[in-house]
């Protein structure tokens, strides 16, 4: 897929994500998950039932790999910027962790994702927390602003992933740090899943090799970079389980390449800082 392409069948399958409320990242029409599926996602991912509890409904649609918040160590007053905000689950938990003295900025480039991250952070009464519509290969947030920036499954959708940790360095404040759980490949896909608009959609397609990945970040500035949480993907789930299988056809994976899927993908949490 091209890059434009590929921006704008990730714009589109997320826009309905944001209209249906259906974590399931088909192209098709069917919510396939429901809540359940979300929170069970959600737990294995490392949110407690605390995490899940304290935000607005619709908030958390179980579409991230990791719990980045958990991992990030904020304190009260800090600005944290979340690339690739969604529904806004991560910017309300921040926003928690940073109190009325900080700020916290999500940046989503799909506009009806905004809009329900407005919506909810209207609901939920929040003053320190906005959402700005941008890409985040060209941050809306200026030079040397954020204390931390947070992003849950978000740089594997991106084509150019170092204009990515490029500009996340640009709005870091020297000393800044970098938190950010995301999908990158162990081994090959199977040809089928490479080549699946879904999958790439659903997160897996656009996953890069973990060393490249690394590279990235490494490369953009970033020093003691290091992967602090390392998880299979949920194959287990997508086998066994008939919500997880439905999630597996949504993205076009053919039950034979389930396992090869999951030996192939994982989830890392990665930390950097800006010296
Ligand atoms: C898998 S969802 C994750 C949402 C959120 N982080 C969460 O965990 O709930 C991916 C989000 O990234 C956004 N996104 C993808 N590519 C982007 C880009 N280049 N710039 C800004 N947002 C992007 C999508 O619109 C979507 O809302």
């Amino acid at each position: 897929m091209k890059e434009e392409e590929a921006k704008k069948v990730v714009r589109e399958g997320y826009a309905k994500v944001a209209q249906t409320g259906c974590s399931c990242y088909t192209t098709g029409s069917s919510c396939c998950g429901g809540p359940s599926l979300t929170e069970d996602i959600s737990r294995q991912i490392g949110y407690s039932e605390e995490e899940m509890s304290a935000v607005p409904e619709g908030a958390n649609l179980g579409l991230g790999c990791g719990n980045p918040v958990a991992l990030a160590s904020l304190s009260e007053g800090e600005t944290v910027v979340d690339l690739g905000s969604g529904p806004g689950f991560d910017s309300f938990l921040s926003a928690g962790r940073v109190g009325d003295s900080g700020h916290v900025i999500g940046v989503d480039m799909t506009p009806e994702m905004i809009d329900k991250a407005r919506e909810n952070a209207a609901k939920g009464g929040y003053s320190n927390v906005e959402f700005r519509l941008g890409e985040i290969e060209h941050l809306p947030v200026a030079d040397g602003t954020a204390d931390a920036i947070i992003s849950n499954c978000v740089i594997n959708l991106v084509p150019d992933k170092k204009a990515v940790f490029d500009d996340a360095f640009r709005i870091l404040k020297p000393g800044g740090r970098l938190m950010v759980s995301d999908m990158v490949l162990l081994g090959e896909l199977p040809d089928a899943v490479r080549n699946s608009v879904a999958a790439y959609v659903g997160c897996l397609s656009g996953a890069v090799k973990k060393e490249e990945y690394l590279e990235a970040v490494s490369s953009a500035g970033f020093e003691r970079v290091e992967v602090v949480e390392e998880k299979q993907f949920p194959v287990k789930l997508m086998a066994s389980d008939p919500t997880g299988r439905a999630v597996a056809e949504s993205m076009d994976i053919p039950a034979e390449d389930i396992d090869r899927v999951g030996r192939s993908v994982a989830s890392i949490s990665v930390f950097a800082v800006k010296p």
